[in-house]
């Protein structure tokens, strides 16, 4: 992720944004962009060009390379930027602020939305998505073995695990408590903030009532055919008024043949915790049969 990410946006003019995205329809077919291609696309004249590829290149938002033929490919810093720049051309991000977290798969930052009808702004969450990167790498040290498309693999995990998000939550929500989703671009998504902290972090005082509203959330979501797949003391927010299921790009639905196994450890995974901090018993049997009956 880039030292500070805001004044590096702000910076940027659009052509800047235009040489980027010349450079990401590129990578669809081209592990290095040729410079003529980025040209061709940008319709800049070759000064210009120039001037702004080196300009993207002090930035840290693209990589070049001379030999056997000079050019570019963009990495998660100049995609991060992409995805920014149209949220913030469609109204769904006004600012953005401090890093709130990094997961394994992403980073998290604070950020406002414009409010329509002169409403004021509203507090919002930035999730980066970033689950190409391990396989990026392992893709550069074998990078001899590659077929014609692997080199593009990042950006298809990354978009398609915000994309996936993005839209079970708007399936989820709100009969099930998420947070509200706003929008979603390449491997960003803009969702509202949770109420309260994680789980995890906190100690409840009434720790029966925090359970039974986690499972009665599971279990909405399973009405509505879905399985988390990933839940924990991590992915849950609680306040006063509520828990908030968080963390849903390896949610499976109900008909998946891993549905069954991956809502048992769902629960396990909750049950141990509340076992563990707070002493309370549940019979994971019973807790699941009454989801699925
Ligand atoms: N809507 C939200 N409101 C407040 N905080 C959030 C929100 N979404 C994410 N966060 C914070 O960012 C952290 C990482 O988010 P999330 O769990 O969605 O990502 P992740 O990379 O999949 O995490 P991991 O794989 O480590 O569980 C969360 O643990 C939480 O602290
Ligand atoms: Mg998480």
């Amino acid at each position: 992720m880039l030292e500070d990410i805001s004044s590096v946006f702000m910076s940027l003019e659009p052509r800047h944004f235009r040489v980027l995205t010349g450079i990401e329809v590129g990578m669809k077919y081209h592990e290095w962009v040729p410079v003529e291609e980025v040209s061709m696309y940008t319709k800049l004249e070759v000064r210009q060009l120039n001037y702004i590829l080196k300009d993207l290149g002090h930035k840290g938002l693209l990589k070049r390379q001379t030999v056997p033929y000079e050019g570019y490919r963009i990495y998660f810093e100049g995609y991060d930027l992409l995805a920014l720049n149209a949220l913030v051309k469609r109204g769904s991000l006004s600012a953005i602020g401090e890093e709130l977290g990094v997961g394994k798969e992403s980073v998290v930052y604070e950020g406002l939305r414009e409010m329509v009808g002169g409403l004021g702004q509203q507090p919002v969450v930035l999730k980066f998505h970033r689950e190409g990167r391990t396989s990026f790498k392992q893709v550069k040290r074998k990078r001899e073995h590659l077929d014609g498309l692997q080199h593009f693999s990042w950006i298809y995990a990354a978009r398609l695990a915000a994309k996936r998000e993005f839209e079970v939550m708007q399936w989820l929500y709100p009969e099930v408590n998420v947070p509200e989703p706003v929008d979603h671009n390449r491997n960003v998504i803009v969702m509202a903030i949770a109420e309260g902290g994680e789980l995890s972090k906190t100690r409840v005082v009434d720790p029966e009532w925090y359970l039974d509203m986690i499972l009665e959330q599971v279990g909405l979501a399973y009405a509505k055919g879905v399985v988390h797949g990933d839940l924990s003391e991590y992915n849950v927010f609680v306040s006063d008024e509520g828990v908030t299921l968080i963390d849903w790009p390896q949610y499976v639905e109900v008909e998946n043949e891993r549905a069954g196994e991956l809502l048992e450890r769902d629960v396990r995974n909750v049950l141990a915790f509340f076992k563990r901090k707070y002493g309370l018993e549940r019979d994971v049997w019973e807790v699941v049969g009454g989801i699925i009956e």
